[in-house]
């Protein structure tokens, strides 16, 4: 048995044919550690024309998708499998997926995703069927199979065995919170750019060093707020701090209070 299971339930199957014939989840899903299973929504419509959505209760635009069709979906993979399986509906008013909410699905053996489509799904659904809303990020998809999509690889990689020891997860951008630091293959100098000599030393150690210092650097440069929860040294603290309070002079010295300024004259 795969170590996860995903059931995706879908008004377009045929999105997904793409993203999982790919790459490291493809290399996954052949090697049985994960299992994706695309269900057409359809096949659960009401009636003889399997209807999947109808006109909002109260008026207005566009369409709500219908709650039979969802329930019952549900319900025929519960038959199937596991009680303890989260039920997640994809919308974009769902908690914001991050690399917490990855590791977070990660440790589930089976997960239920409902792409929403739309203007919306009915209530009901929220209420009682779905036990967890995700939104990908803060803005507006056609539709929640791309967020499925996303979600899906975020979280197989973090299944035991996906990845190669070459790709461990462990050192990743965001995993300790920080930051990739920069990279270099051949040629060692690229229209005049070199690779960094400490790269080229074969010193393990300053290697390990300069690495380590260029992600906390270049977090604090571009993402700073991540490194409230970050996992820094004693030492690397007190480097923030002195970058901080130099970039604080900085500003001081810039700002409009009397000072001549370079940054603050007319441009010619
Ligand atoms: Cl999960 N669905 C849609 N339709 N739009 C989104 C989203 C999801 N996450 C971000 N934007």
């Amino acid at each position: 048995m795969a170590e996860l299971r995903v059931d995706i339930l879908t008004l377009f199957p045929g999105m997904f044919s793409g993203p999982f014939a790919e790459s490291i989840v493809r290399r996954a899903i052949d090697r049985d550690l994960i299992a994706i299973h695309i269900h057409n929504l359809r096949e659960w419509g009401v009636g003889k024309h399997k209807v999947v959505d109808d006109c909002p209760f109260g008026g207005g635009a566009g369409m709500v998708m219908k709650p039979e069709p969802l329930f019952e979906a549900v319900e025929a993979l519960r038959a199937q499998s596991s009680l303890a399986a989260p039920v997640i509906l994809l919308t974009p008013q769902g908690r914001t997926f991050d690399q917490r909410v990855a590791a977070e699905l990660a440790t589930f053996d089976q997960m239920v995703l409902i792409c929403g489509h739309y203007e919306g799904i009915d209530e009901r659904v929220r209420e009682g069927l779905a036990t967890d809303e995700i939104s990908i990020g803060d803005y507006v998809l056609t539709g929640g199979e791309l967020a499925a999509m996303v979600v899906v690889d975020a979280v197989s990689r973090l299944v035991p065995g996906v990845l190669g020891s070459d790709e461990s997860a462990a050192n990743d951008s965001h995993a300790g919170g920080l930051l990739e630091y920069p990279q270099y293959t051949r040629p060692q100098t690229y229209r005049s750019r070199r690779t960094p000599d400490v790269l080229l030393s074969g010193n393990h150690a300053q290697i390990a060093k300069w690495r380590r210092e260029r992600s906390v650097l270049r977090t604090l440069d571009r993402r700073p707020e991540l490194l409230k929860e970050a996992d820094l040294s004693r030492d690397e603290r007190a480097m923030v701090s002195r970058k901080l309070m130099e970039k604080d002079q900085e500003a001081a010295l810039s700002s409009d209070d009397g000072v001549l300024d370079a940054e603050a004259l007319p441009r010619r």
